[in-house]
């Protein structure tokens, strides 16, 4: 497959407009505040760009970035400009093309932003360890549509996990799928260079982010993709796509659940984007100023990341009241004594 994947990348595809599917385009979400930036992007660059979601998470000053997948650099160029001259971005993509286009704008983004931090590797992202990169040395590392195209993805986990600092995140969008895929939708040469045929499906990807030690992984966006094309929307059959991203920390405290420890966190409104409240995920929008109550893996979230200093923190994890309200399974266990049937006092 990955030899499929590199001719699809390297030969098949030369602009966006090539795409039979809208997996691999997010042309309309970039927000307002990222459109300057994204303007200051070679158009040769923007216009190889298959991305399916944006990898632009907050606080990035000064961080080391690596973009898995890196493609034409669109990301990364962006990026480049996130992190500043005091940051870097590496980018790493197996498809000499998409690396000859990346490269050949070195000089010309390093002139329009004033620095050069940026630099792109060749090699497999299942084979992280291979690339001179030290473990333990990233703030975040972000990819757009690329973990769907692995054929191993626990190997391309484990690779992020040992290159992340502790408290550092993988940022990234990639396409789920409603249910496990028959094999001869998985195999279908177009399908899977679309990044639809390996997607997984959204809880199989959940139990492999929580074997690779990311206990909790948080959504924060999502979108429902069209399949237009007549014959590959036939071969597909009612399967649903959808583009979604997730932020998975490195925090080996974190738990396979929301625990309640009376916590709370107050957003100091102060990250730039943010005036007003932090969109942390989906279920988390924290208003600026008020008391906003938290389990103990969202605290930890914001405690021991980069976030810290944009939080005021309540509360340690000294007592514990049980479950987070709204969060992971309720209680199984009847809560009424008479429909339980139990006696008033037996061992
Ligand atoms: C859908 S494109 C996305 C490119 C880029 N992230 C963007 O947003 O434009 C997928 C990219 O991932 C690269 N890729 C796919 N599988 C890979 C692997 N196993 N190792 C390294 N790169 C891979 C391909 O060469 C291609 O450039």
């Amino acid at each position: 497959m990955q030899d499929v994947v590199q001719a699809y990348y390297g030969k098949e595809l030369q602009s966006t407009a090539d795409l039979k599917t809208s997996a691999c385009c997010d042309a309309d979400a970039v927000p307002d505040w990222l459109k300057p930036l994204l303007a200051r992007v070679h158009p040769e660059v923007s216009s190889r760009y298959y991305g399916c979601g944006l990898v632009c998470p907050p606080l990035l000053e000064g961080c080391r970035v690596l973009d898995l997948g890196s493609g034409s650099g669109r990301d990364v160029y962006l990026l480049s400009q996130l992190v500043g001259a005091s940051g870097e971005v590496v980018g790493v993509d197996m498809t000499p093309e998409q690396l000859a286009v990346a490269r050949e704008y070195l000089p010309f983004h390093a002139e329009q932003f004033g620095y050069a931090n940026v630099r792109f590797l060749e090699g497999q992202i299942e084979r992280l360890e291979q690339l001179d990169l030290e473990p333990g040395s990233f703030d975040v590392i972000v990819s757009n549509c690329v973990l769907n195209l692995s054929t191993d993805k626990p190997a391309v986990l484990r690779g992020i996990q040992r290159l992340l600092k502790p408290g550092g995140e993988f940022y990234f969008s990639d396409v789920y799928v409603d249910r496990r895929l028959p094999e001869a939708v998985q195999s279908h040469p177009v399908l899977y260079g679309e990044c639809l045929g390996g997607a997984l499906y959204w809880n199989d990807f959940l139990r492999m982010a929580r074997g690779a030690a990311f206990t909790d992984p948080r959504l924060v966006s999502d979108r429902p993709l069209e399949i237009t094309e007549p014959q590959l929307a036939s071969l597909v059959g009612e399967a649903r796509f959808y583009s979604a991203t997730y932020r998975l920390f490195n925090i080996p405290e974190l738990e396979d659940a929301c625990e309640d420890h009376g916590q709370a966190v107050i957003y100091r409104g102060s990250i730039d984007q943010a005036p007003t409240h932090l969109a942390f995920d989906k279920h988390h929008s924290i208003e600026a100023g008020k008391v906003f109550p938290v389990c103990g893996n969202t605290y930890r979230m914001l405690h021991q990341t980069r976030f810290a200093p944009h939080f005021q923190f309540i509360g340690d994890f000294e007592r514990h009241y049980g479950l987070f309200e709204g969060c992971g399974s309720a209680i199984p266990f009847d809560q009424d004594r008479a429909a339980s049937g139990a006696a008033a006092s037996c061992c």
